[in-house]
């Protein structure tokens, strides 16, 4: 029986090494460890041998089905490591490359200067509202007190959309100032109100060095019972100096603007040559950084609000501009050529 033993080893690492996938390896298995195999009849037939023969060969059966198990084991492994070596030779892998580094990207510059100007104005009680870019001719001109077909509304030539009118005609065009906005808030909110609103605008006009038209701005508005000038201009000083610096000069001259009386134009002396006047401010000594005023009283009539009992001032001022001065940019372009020399620099 032990010679018959040996035999049964011999045969089964033979065929074992003929093995050359899963399946093969598991009709050997049932073959040489299964429990109608050779071996395993041997072990059960234990019992009828004398006790003498019962060690010897229970030891030498034992022996042989633990080595037919290992090697089983081991194959499997080594049909598994060639199979993947395989595929990946297939699919041209080198698995022992390093992986490749992801580059890490960053807010764009109008972004990061958005964030900033929202986190001043948030710092003095400000709240941030959003607003729609495609807007009814309503909230960009009608309720900012912009008549139908009257000149002021010239400068604010825009993009109009091809879609069918809206209620009483109303027509749809990509808004031109985000006092759109402004108008929006004086309607959907009770007063006391102080609310900022960031985000694009679009300009039907050339571009050069410092017109793009597609623009960004952040417009303002507060509305309470005493609000006065006095408090519009600490809230935009207080800007010019958190976001350029205390050294920083503020002006504001009269300006018009349709939905504000009295209107003033903000600005700052400019950084270049300190308002000796430069390339950069034109040579008058002044960089202009927005619109502002007390909101006209048509204005928040429009927004349900009575201008007996409430005055407000409202502001706008653009993005790209202040960003422009604080790092020295001369050219608008610049912030959407995509161009990541530029862009990685902020
Ligand atoms: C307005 O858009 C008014 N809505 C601002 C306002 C709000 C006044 C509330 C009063 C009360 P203006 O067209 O001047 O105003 O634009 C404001 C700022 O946006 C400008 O000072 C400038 O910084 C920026 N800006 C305007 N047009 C462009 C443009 N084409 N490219 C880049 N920036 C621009």
């Amino acid at each position: 029986m032990l010679e018959q033993i040996e035999a049964i080893k011999a045969e089964a690492l033979k065929q074992l090494d003929g093995v050359n996938d899963a399946w093969d390896l598991e009709s050997w298995r049932v073959n040489y460890l299964g429990k109608k195999s050779p071996l395993t009849r041997i072990l059960r037939s234990l019992s009828t041998l004398s006790i003498e023969e019962r060690k010897t060969v229970g030891a030498a059966a034992n022996k042989v089905k633990s080595l037919l198990e290992d090697s089983a084991v081991q194959k499997g492994q080594a049909l598994r490591d060639s199979q993947f070596k395989s595929e990946a030779q297939k699919e041209s892998i080198d698995i022992s490359l390093p992986g490749r580094p992801y580059p890490i990207g960053r807010l764009h510059p109008i972004t990061q200067t958005i964030d900033e100007a929202c986190d001043i104005f948030a710092s003095m009680g400000f709240q941030v509202i959003e607003g729609p870019e495609v807007e009814w001719d309503y909230y960009n001109f009608e309720a900012l007190n912009f008549p139908a077909e009257h000149p002021s509304r010239d400068s604010y030539s825009t993009f109009w959309i091809d879609a069918p009118a809206g209620k009483g005609g109303i027509k749809q065009l990509l808004r031109a100032h985000n006092t759109s906005i402004t108008a929006r808030t004086l309607e959907k909110m009770e007063p006391p109100i102080r609310a900022v609103e960031p985000g694009k605008c679009y300009r039907y006009e050339a571009t050069d060095a410092t017109h793009g038209w597609m623009l960004h701005q952040i417009d303002g508005i507060a509305v309470d019972r005493g609000i006065t000038m006095a408090d519009l201009k600490g809230t935009l000083y207080e800007f010019a100096r958190r976001y350029f610096g205390e050294d920083r000069k503020v002006r504001f001259r009269v300006d018009y603007f349709p939905f504000v009386e009295p209107g003033v134009e903000i600005a700052i002396d400019c950084i270049v040559c300190n308002g000796s006047g430069c390339r950069l401010c034109g040579n008058s000594g002044w960089i202009e950084l927005g619109g502002a005023g007390m909101t006209h009283p048509e204005v928040l009539r429009h927004g349900g609000i009575d201008p007996e009992v409430y005055t407000s001032f409202a502001f706008g001022l653009g993005i790209e501009r202040p960003h422009m001065l604080r790092y020295g940019v001369d050219n608008i372009r610049l912030y959407y050529s995509n161009d990541l020399r530029f862009l990685r620099q902020f």
